[in-house]
């Protein structure tokens, strides 16, 4: 399982913690499964059979986060696994496009991390495409680092950022 991001450049930044009215996160559920795949096609260039996103929301379910608008329809998400003791895993995490820049995938991402940080884990890991800038920017800001060159990583060839942060 690849964490693959695209590489468009990004927009100009204006640091924003304000929350988009209206938009909200909550868990996943199995009627999102056609919007997530949506965002994954869109965002990510990957397909993956539906039962994947059902059996990873089994094993953590409150590391699968969805965010919605106000008919309930996922505009983003971010999914985190546990397959080291007390690590977590960012294995796909995405906004989609025109939600993007509106803080969405910040209110994502702290969100996520207080759950990690309520479950003990000590470490949060993701992969990410060495040409991603805007991802690699924003990880950077969420205070991730790079922590290991994946060499040929993607199924395109391109190399990979392995990034981490401890969770104090
Ligand atoms: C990476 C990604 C998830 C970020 O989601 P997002 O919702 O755009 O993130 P935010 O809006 O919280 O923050 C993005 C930037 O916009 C800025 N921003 C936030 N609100 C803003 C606003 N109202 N106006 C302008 N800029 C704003 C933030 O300061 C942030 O800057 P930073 O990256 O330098 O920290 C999104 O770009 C995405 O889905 N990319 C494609 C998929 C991808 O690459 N996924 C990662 C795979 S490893």
């Amino acid at each position: 399982m690849r964490c693959i991001a695209d590489s468009a450049p990004g927009p100009a930044l204006v640091p924003s913690d304000l929350p988009d009215p209206g938009v909200s996160l909550r868990g996943f559920r199995a009627t999102d499964v056609p919007f997530v795949a949506a965002i994954v096609a869109d965002a990510l260039h990957e397909h993956y059979d539906p039962s994947l996103y059902h059996s990873l929301s089994a094993e953590w379910p409150d590391g699968f986060l969805v965010a919605v608008d106000p008919r309930d329809i996922p505009l983003a998400f971010l999914l985190g696994v546990c397959q080291v003791p007390r690590e977590a895993r960012i294995l796909m995490f995405a906004v989609d496009r025109p939600w993007r820049t509106r803080g969405i995938g910040h209110r994502l991402m702290s969100t996520f991390l207080q759950r990690c940080r309520d479950r003990g884990y000590r470490r949060v890991t993701l992969e990410v495409r060495v040409s991603n800038a805007t991802a690699i920017r924003f990880y950077t800001r969420f205070e991730y680092s790079v922590v290991d060159l994946l060499r040929g990583y993607y199924s395109d060839g391109e190399n990979g950022y392995q990034m981490a942060r401890p969770l104090p």
